[in-house]
């Protein structure tokens, strides 16, 4: 007779490998760092690449005791041969999760194709809106009321591709670009944590271009957390 034991799915006692893309500050890096120590995710980050020296992000992945690498873009000719180097650097990390964490860089379709399902972005604005950059800025041009952050699965289309949460802020009068930046940043470091740990207990899954949470599909805008 099966026990009730059986029934259970069988966890992966081996941590998720994760190697994260940025460009700078690295605060969405540092609270997933935090997330895996703190809330004990199931997930090991093996490498920090920037593509910016300077890149504070470098310094946080260094203080955890992660490797920090700098590539260089301008040591390349175009886009392809910077994306194939990103692909030599991290690969040897058998990577299960690419995270993009202020990674801004405009990736090729063959590097994007080569990591399909396991290529993840954060965009500072609530997707499809605001796709590119200065997000806040055209929030307060366009006299938007709500803003936020997304974070979805990347596919060629550039911050097109599925979304898997969204969080919302309010926009008020007295809002500029810097506030609505602060807020935004706050929800940020809620969702993507949250997402690794979706990823680590194998919740979250990209299928024909949809997102499934728990095998149910998610719509066009993700899960929305509860405010
Ligand atoms: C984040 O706000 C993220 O949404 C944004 O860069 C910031 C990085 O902050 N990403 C993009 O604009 C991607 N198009 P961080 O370095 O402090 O995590």
């Amino acid at each position: 007779m099966a026990s009730f034991s059986d029934a259970l799915p069988m966890k992966d006692a081996s941590p998720i490998k994760i190697v994260a893309l940025i460009s700078g500050n690295g605060s969405n890096l540092q609270a997933i760092i935090d997330a895996i120590a703190e809330r004990g995710l199931n997930a090991k980050i093996c490498a920090v690449i920037s593509n910016i020296e300077q890149a504070y992000g470098l310094q946080r992945a260094s203080k955890a005791g992660i490797p920090a690498v700098w590539i260089d873009h301008k040591k390349y000719s175009n886009r392809e041969q910077f994306d194939q180097a990103l692909i030599e650097a991290i690969d040897p990390y058998q990577p299960d999760l690419i995270v993009l964490a202020g990674f801004m860089r405009i990736l090729t379709e063959p590097f994007v194709c080569h990591y399909q399902g396991r290529l993840i972005n954060i965009h500072p604005s609530l997707l499809p809106r605001f796709r590119g950059l200065n997000t806040h800025q055209r929030v307060i041009e366009e006299g938007d009321s709500e803003h936020g952050a997304s974070i979805h699965f990347v596919t060629p289309d550039l911050d097109g591709g599925p979304v898997i949460v969204q969080a919302r802020i309010s926009v008020e009068a007295n809002d500029s670009a810097e506030t609505l930046a602060q807020k935004v940043q706050q929800q940020e470091h809620k969702i993507y944590p949250q997402v690794v740990e979706w990823f680590c207990d194998n919740r979250i899954r990209l299928n024909q271009n949809k997102v499934y949470l728990d095998g149910n599909e998610l719509h066009d805008r993700g899960y929305s957390p509860p405010i």
